[in-house]
């Protein structure tokens, strides 16, 4: 069995170092094999300008952020996927981490950039990929990535059991949306969204919290209410991920026809 679950809280914007106190007195006795966060969780969501985004953005290579989180990935024994503000050089980036007890050990950049995000961070440039820890696959993806099936589909052909999957969502759609990729890929889905408005000068965005684990099958294993801040951590077999038969005949990764799919398998 594996245990994976999420926190749900509220990030106050620009407050880096209280939100990152706050996730790790939240952390501070888990139990759990992975637990995922919100997406940009430390510096908060709303950003007005890219130069905003770079004055808080960090590089996971020195980041101050990341070796807190690894030092209680040591202390805790398990691994983290965590939003995080990524600065490499001129660029910046949506990313999603995965921290373990060794550090840092994988960056995904957000592929789809939602709305305004288009105004102050670069679209994503690393490839989907898998990582394997305690004989478990995990996928990463971003918040709107949501919307785009074939990021769940093709984490799903590298073998993902689990996707994980910060968010900071806005729209209504997100958390059913959730069940079907889990439904059409057989897979488990941990989705961590944030509660509470990002409040700016510049206006005010509201977030749905939310937060849920959803197993093969498209099956709901349990959702944080809509406005409060949850640790919750569920058992899970991920041996049932590996099984792709809805039907004792119709297996939904074997079954694919691709080679009639056109542009979407070129
Ligand atoms: C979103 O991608 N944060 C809606």
């Amino acid at each position: 069995m594996f245990r994976v679950g999420y926190f749900q809280f509220r990030p106050l914007f620009g407050r880096v170092e209280r939100n990152l106190n706050r996730v790790l007195a939240a952390l501070s006795d888990v139990r759990a094999d992975i637990v995922v966060l919100p997406e940009l969780p430390f510096t908060g969501y709303y950003f007005a300008t890219r130069d905003e985004v770079m004055a808080l953005a960090e590089d996971p290579a020195r980041s101050a952020t990341v070796d807190s989180l690894a030092r209680l990935c040591r202390q805790r024994d398990f691994y983290i996927v965590t939003g995080f503000a990524e600065r490499r050089h001129e660029k910046a980036y949506n990313s999603s981490l995965l921290i373990g007890p060794q550090g840092l050990v994988h960056t995904y950049r957000k592929l789809h950039l939602f709305n305004t995000e288009k105004d102050y961070f670069d679209a994503g440039d690393t490839p989907l990929s898998v990582q394997e820890l305690r004989g478990v696959k995990i996928g990463m993806m971003v918040c709107f990535d949501w919307a785009f099936p074939e990021v769940a589909r093709t984490l799903a052909l590298q073998g993902a059991d689990i996707l994980c999957h910060p968010a900071n969502l806005v729209l209504g759609f997100c958390q059913q949306t959730m069940l079907t990729r889990c439904l059409e890929n057989r897979l488990y889905a941990v989705t961590a969204n944030r509660h509470g408005p990002d409040l700016r000068p510049h206006g005010e965005l509201k977030f749905t919290g939310r937060s849920q684990v959803v197993a093969p099958g498209g099956k709901l294993l349990q959702r944080a209410p809509a406005r409060r801040d949850l640790l919750h951590v569920v058992e899970i077999d991920p041996a049932l991920a590996r099984n792709k038969a809805i039907t004792v005949r119709s297996d939904l990764i074997a079954d694919r026809r691709p080679q009639f799919y056109g542009e979407l398998a070129r």
